[in-house]
């Protein structure tokens, strides 16, 4: 059943050129120009007038919200906001006529996220699942909706589910930026190509999971990690955050880069490990002072970046390669380094990497 892996995990993480591929597959057509996602097309008018977008989700989920807020602004120029299923569902929330909601779960029953939707359904928004399990609680809430066909997704940490949110968020931002014309015709074809070629992609930087395993297992005993990363790749560094604590109970802090300096460098010393999520995109400058920062303080630099950059090895003291890839889709790229991080320090460590201690695989109560 685990395919002839140790633990779900790892079997999961190395099937993600499969389960981006199935996703994309008989919707994205890179040569005809077209994205083919019924329940995006039969609600055209809603979404691309949408006045909001507010995402929906927790955990990992809630981090393919935030890397898709992002896209969604750029490419579609509409407002979006990014919430925690449970703030946003005790809070008195405003929803206003017009507003969409998506909702992101990989298991579809997530007991916040479907009080949540329940709420901003009241209030009369319209709301659009991005669900793995196929007739779930959550598919069936949804007025429409968009499968991540990742497959059933066994590891208590999510991690091909986060890719296939992803690979569905960006054809949806996709679709509804082509027909607002927000894009132009260069760049979505452009995007269109660049996601068809992710599944390659990933089965290339797979290849480089040793070098990531022997990462793992010089730092499998520090006590605290801090991960940093800016634009898209900020909620990748909260996602590799979120997995080093699941799997291996070592704490961990996402940060935009940016905010270092507004307190958390106060943390760093020769014995703290720093994974900085810094591929080759618009913010590339910026990372390279953020990281320039931290080895001034002497921390240790652990660094994700474009395979091809001379740079940020000459100061980092260990380096994990991603293919090159335009900065909207490089977080399911990115993220998976992060995720075989935390899985070899969990098994190092002989930690249950497939159920970690106090977690279950779906939340289903409040
Ligand atoms: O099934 P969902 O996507 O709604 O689950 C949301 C979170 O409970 C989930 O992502 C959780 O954070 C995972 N353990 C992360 O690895």
């Amino acid at each position: 059943e685990k395919g002839g892996y140790d633990h779900f995990m790892i079997k999961e993480i190395n099937e993600q050129p499969h389960t981006i591929y199935d996703c994309l597959r008989g919707r994205l057509d890179p040569v005809a120009g077209t994205i083919t996602m019924a329940g995006v097309q039969n609600n055209i008018e809603q979404l691309k007038n949408a006045q909001r977008i507010v995402m929906i989700a927790c955990g990992t989920s809630w981090h393919a919200g935030l890397v898709a807020e992002y896209v969604f602004e750029e490419l579609c120029r509409i407002p979006v906001e990014v919430e925690y299923a449970s703030e946003f569902r005790y809070r008195n929330p405003v929803i206003n006529k017009g507003d969409v909601i998506i909702a992101i779960s990989q298991s579809g029953e997530t007991a916040d996220t479907i009080v949540a939707i329940d709420k901003a359904k009241e209030q009369g928004a319209f709301i659009f699942g991005v669900v793995n399990v196929v007739g779930s609680s959550i598919a069936r809430l949804s007025h429409a909706g968009a499968y991540t066909h990742a497959g059933p997704e066994i590891g208590v940490a999510s991690t091909k589910a986060f890719t296939a949110q992803l690979a569905v968020l960006t054809m949806v931002a996709l679709k509804i930026a082509l027909e607002k014309g927000t894009i132009t015709h260069d760049r979505y074809m452009h995007l269109l190509n660049e996601l068809h070629e992710i599944p390659d992609k990933v089965k290339l930087l797979l290849e480089d999971a040793e070098n990531v395993k022997a990462i793992g297992l010089k730092y499998k005993d520090a006590g605290d990690f801090l991960y940093l990363g800016r634009g898209y790749n900020f909620p990748v560094a909260l996602e590799g955050a979120l997995k080093l604590k699941e799997i291996s109970y070592i704490h961990a802090e996402g940060y935009p880069a940016a905010e270092m300096k507004h307190g958390p460098i106060a943390l760093v010393d020769e014995k703290l490990p720093v994974v900085f999520v810094a591929t080759k995109d618009a913010y590339y400058d910026k990372i390279v002072s953020n990281i320039q920062e931290i080895k001034a303080r002497k921390g240790q630099v652990i660094a994700v970046i474009t395979e091809n950059d001379e740079t940020i090895p000459t100061m980092s003291n260990d380096i994990m390669f991603v293919p090159e890839a335009d900065e909207i889709v490089a977080p399911m790229l990115s993220v998976i380094p992060l995720q075989l991080l935390s899985y070899y320090i969990g098994v190092a460590k002989g930690l249950d990497v497939d159920k970690p201690r106090n977690l279950a695989k779906s939340v289903t109560v409040e």
